[in-house]
């Protein structure tokens, strides 16, 4: 039987016009860490998380640095080691949920990335979170409220990245060729 050819992409065709970071930017829950890891080992790229980063400069978790430290403490934590990530080299870099809304952040990812909204529904979002303990904005709280409020300040900027790809239908590899598909764009 002839097996029935691929749609897909072949990673082949676009790697090479990989020329810069891709930056993952959206809501928490969505899955940057999760799809980004995934993205990078089929791009064949290093892969780095801004939150895992911005804890071992601190040598302390997210959660703590909100808890001790307060958030703006976080964020300016958050910018310096995103611009200090974005060296120009070939990476796929998923971002906290937060960083795109700071200005500087959000110029420098427009203008030397390659900038990736990861987008869910609010029901499957706040779900997600539920499932961890790890995220001071959404602890002892409604999630589905706080990530709806979330969106309805954080979507203009998020929109501003020039690709946009749903995560909330079928498995991380599908949401992955999704990407692939629109980097091939
Ligand atoms: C935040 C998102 C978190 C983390 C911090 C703040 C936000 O990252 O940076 O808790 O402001 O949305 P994830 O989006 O990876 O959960």
């Amino acid at each position: 039987m002839t097996p029935t050819p691929s749609r897909k992409t072949p990673v082949t065709a676009i790697k090479p016009r990989i020329d810069k970071p891709i930056v993952l930017v959206g809501l928490m829950g969505v899955g940057k860490s999760t799809i980004g890891r995934r993205l990078a080992s089929r791009l064949g790229l290093p892969f780095v998380d801004s939150d895992d980063e911005i804890e071992a400069a601190a040598g302390m978790t997210v959660g703590e640095l909100f808890e001790n430290y307060g958030e703006d403490y976080f964020r300016d934590g958050e910018r310096r080691v995103i611009a200090r990530l974005m060296d120009g080299s070939t990476k796929v870099i998923a971002t906290g949920g937060g960083a795109f809304v700071n200005e500087d952040t959000r110029a420098l990812i427009l203008k030397d990335a390659i900038a990736i909204w990861l987008d869910a529904d609010i029901e499957i979002l706040a779900e997600r979170v539920s499932r961890r303990d790890t995220r001071p904005l959404v602890r002892d709280t409604d999630p589905k409220m706080v990530l709806g409020e979330l969106a309805a300040k954080r979507n203009r900027f998020y929109s501003q990245a020039p690709i946009h790809v749903q995560s909330d239908e079928g498995a991380h590899e599908d949401t992955v060729d999704r990407i692939i598909e629109a980097l091939a764009q």
